[in-house]
């Protein structure tokens, strides 16, 4: 017996696109269900090593977390959030710096002269991504400094968390005016 019929469905003609646009998924970009912990795809799964391999992950981990708040120039919000581009708080010390994208930072906190006292929170970034982003914002924007691995992360992780608080971070500031007033 021969079957001829028609498939249901299927009609001739071109692709419709004003009512199936190609697309498998169409929704609003939302960052910030993407934060969780982990080094998932999104933000770098691979482990970096190189300074390219850094610096590539730590600007995907700065334009979809830091960049937020630092704005995508590194010059902060003048009154809210401090600059990262040129900022003496971030180039003066390394283990600080980590210690800050680890555990946030609250309390007052002064970078090129001027006071922020706000609010960064822990945002649960895997060392990966803390060494790259830190490494990116370390060299954009102006800055020029050396490589954050991967290793130097998990020591501050293994030397305890202690909750950042600007003024316990103080003792080290590059205009050395950590005194309260
Ligand atoms: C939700 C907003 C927000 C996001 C997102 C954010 N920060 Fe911050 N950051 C702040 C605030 C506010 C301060 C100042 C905190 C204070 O006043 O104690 C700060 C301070 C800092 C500092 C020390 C001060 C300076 O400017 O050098 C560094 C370094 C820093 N952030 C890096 C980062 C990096 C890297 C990321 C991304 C992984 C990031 N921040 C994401 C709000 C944010």
């Amino acid at each position: 017996m021969v079957h001829e019929r028609v498939r249901p469905g299927h009609v001739g003609g071109e692709d419709n696109t004003s009512i199936y646009t190609g697309q498998t998924a169409v929704g609003t970009y939302d960052p910030g269900t993407r934060l969780d912990r982990g080094g998932n795809a999104l933000l770098g799964g691979d482990e970096p090593t190189t300074m390219p391999q850094l610096m590539t992950q730590g600007a995907t981990v700065f334009n979809n977390v830091c960049a937020n708040c630092h704005q995508r120039d590194g010059k902060g919000l003048p009154g809210s959030f401090p600059p990262l581009a040129k900022s003496d708080f971030l180039m003066a010390d390394k283990t600080r710096a980590i210690g800050v994208v680890m555990h946030g930072l609250q309390g007052p906190v002064r970078v090129n002269g001027q006071t922020f006292n706000s609010v960064m929170p822990d945002f649960g970034l895997s060392d990966a991504q803390i060494a790259s982003a830190l490494t990116y914002v370390r060299n954009s924007f102006g800055n020029q400094g050396e490589m954050v691995t991967v290793a130097e992360v998990a020591a501050v992780r293994a030397g305890g968390k202690k909750p950042a608080s600007a003024l316990a971070l103080a003792g080290g500031t590059a205009t050395g005016r950590a005194r309260r007033k």
